[in-house]
């Protein structure tokens, strides 16, 4: 099976934070994982570059949205590689392919009669000579009077609404009243679809939560979708329009194929033949704020314009800084690329990927756990097996290991299926656990026949065998750790004169030599954290 998979396109209007850290890494270990064993795995990526947001932070900065998304796709894409996710390809949504692909959707939809205009009012900004999206507008809540809220939903009671009903509007671009004005906009018809949406639930989410929030959304009327915006905007317009253009979120998942196609063609291949093949199957993971476009509008899409249906979407939760939302503006706010400077990616990858699993719960990032976190399990126990070990066989044994020293290694076969079962069903957190539990087992196997001692008692014999039991288990659960700590596992193989090695590796006798050990990772210390929430 060829499994192409993604995350959710990040908007090139910011640098990405640890929020973005935890679904890439999420990613990125299922890719990995998958390519541990027989199946292959391909991890595409891309820049969400439309949409009015984008347009108004260029404009801003006084540059071209051209530049701005062109600087950010670089920025991110910088980001991603210091995590060490492995990406195919990070393409962008602004891209040839993109356009040819959303105006191929847009027009199967419409010709198949999906697609209708209609005028609709809106709040104007006649100032700015623009039309507010909901973002861009606040007044008084129409239901509860709360002041300063937003056009589409009141912070304090809950309630949704139109902008039109706001009390006393404000436009945020310009201080000013907006006016109320009519214009031309093209609707998708998505409750022509609703059998096919409710059927194609169970197919494409193995989340029971939600399934449930997509049945609550099936079971009334789902309201037709505006997919067009007036100018000025930042986008593609709408085919045979040249003032109209086609919302961000109807190109913005079209930009998933956009990239694959672009790879593919660069490398000479048909894109066509990938994307039909039986053998393919396409994965989104996502955060739970963006599944209604994912699991509805976008089955939706591709349904209307005969495309291949996605196979699965996964839906990761958000996180969280010591308990709390992430807030710039609260100074509860980490940056990645500010991340890296107090610690590796790997700790990161390590405590993220520990937290994660399959229910859609915030996942909280607190310091003293994640300090601790690394501590105890990175070093004193998984570490800790190599370090104990390893320096006896160089000193003893001419850095030599003692060929079939297998027993203990046998003896966690069945869990080594039952955790790589446990990753690939994406319930990291469950597999990180027993893994830890195994070291835990191993460490108390040498502390209870005492290696150091035999060697004193002139018993070289036994402390060379119960280090060489130790060290392939220790090989076996760095094979299990190397999807989420790729580069430590990789200094680990390099210890044991080994390359990369797959899940078909484990339980063999497939270390010869070993090196000294070098203590290549560092516990972490409290105070060297200071300042990384400003
Ligand atoms: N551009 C859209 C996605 C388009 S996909 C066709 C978008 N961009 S985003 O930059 O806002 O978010 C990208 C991904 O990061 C989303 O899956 C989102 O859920 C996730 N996260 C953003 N903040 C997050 C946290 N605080 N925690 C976890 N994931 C978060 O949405
Ligand atoms: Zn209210």
């Amino acid at each position: 099976m060829k499994y192409l998979v993604t995350s959710a396109l990040p908007y090139a209007n910011a640098p990405l934070h640890l929020g973005h850290v935890l679904e890439i890494v999420q990613t990125d270990a299922w890719v990995r994982h998958k390519n541990l064993t027989k199946d292959e795995a391909l991890y595409f990526c891309a820049s969400d570059t439309h949409g009015t947001p984008i347009m108004l932070k260029a404009k801003d900065s006084g540059i071209q949205p051209e530049e701005l998304i062109n600087k950010m796709h670089a920025n991110h894409k910088n980001t991603f590689e210091k995590f060490n996710i492995n990406l195919a390809n990070f393409h962008s949504t602004h891209s040839e392919e993109n356009k040819i692909l959303t105006a191929d959707i847009f027009k199967n939809a419409q010709d198949k009669g999906y697609i209708y205009k209609k005028n609709i009012s809106q709040l104007y900004d006649e100032n700015e000579g623009i039309f507010l999206a909901d973002r861009f507008v606040k007044g008084s809540c129409p239901v509860c009077k709360a002041e300063d809220q937003y056009g589409d939903a009141c912070e304090k009671c809950g309630s949704t609404y139109d902008a039109l009903e706001l009390i006393n509007p404000i436009s945020a671009l310009s201080d000013s009243t907006p006016i109320i004005k009519e214009s031309e906009h093209y609707f998708f018809q998505l409750n022509k679809l609703s059998d096919f949406l409710k059927s194609n639930i169970k197919k494409i989410s193995k989340q029971p939560p939600i399934e449930a929030k997509l049945n609550e959304w099936l079971d009334e009327d789902l309201r037709d979708w505006d997919v067009s915006r007036d100018d000025p905007y930042f986008g593609f317009n709408i085919p045979g329009e040249d003032s109209k253009y086609i919302y961000v979120w109807m190109d913005a998942p079209v930009g998933y194929l956009a990239s694959i196609q672009n790879w593919s063609e660069s490398l000479n291949n048909d894109f066509n033949d990938l994307m039909n093949s039986q053998d393919t199957k396409l994965i989104h993971f996502i955060g739970k704020d963006i599944v209604y476009f994912h699991l509805l509008f976008w089955p939706a899409m591709l349904k209307t314009a005969g495309i291949k249906n996605l196979d699965e979407v996964f839906v990761h939760g958000f996180l969280t800084i010591e308990g709390k939302k992430m807030s710039k503006s609260k100074g509860n706010f980490i940056l990645a690329d500010k991340a890296l400077d107090y610690a590796p990616a790997d700790y990161y990858r390590y405590y993220l990927s520990s937290k994660l699993n399959t229910d859609i719960s915030d996942i909280d990032f607190s310091l003293d756990d994640f300090i601790q976190k690394v501590n105890s399990d990175l070093i004193g126990k998984y570490i800790n097996i190599g370090s104990r070990t390893q320096n006896f066989l160089v000193k003893l044994n001419g850095s030599k290991i003692i060929p079939n020293s297998l027993t203990k290694s046998q003896e966690f076969k069945d869990n080594y299926v039952e955790i790589i079962s446990q990753i690939d069903a994406k319930e990291y957190s469950k597999a990180l656990r027993n893994i830890m539990m195994l070291a835990d087992k191993i460490n108390a196997y040498v502390s209870k026949e005492e290696p150091w001692d035999k060697a004193k008692n002139g018993n070289e014999e036994a402390c060379l065998k119960i280090c060489s039991e130790s060290l392939n288990v220790f090989k076996d659960l760095t094979i299990l750790l190397q999807s989420f700590i790729p580069e430590i596992t990789s200094e680990a193989l390099s210890m044991l004169n080994l390359g990369k090695l797959s899940y078909s590796d484990l339980g063999l006798d497939n270390i010869n030599s070993v090196q000294k050990f070098k203590p290549f990772i560092r516990r972490l210390e409290k105070t060297e954290f200071e300042g990384i929430l400003d």
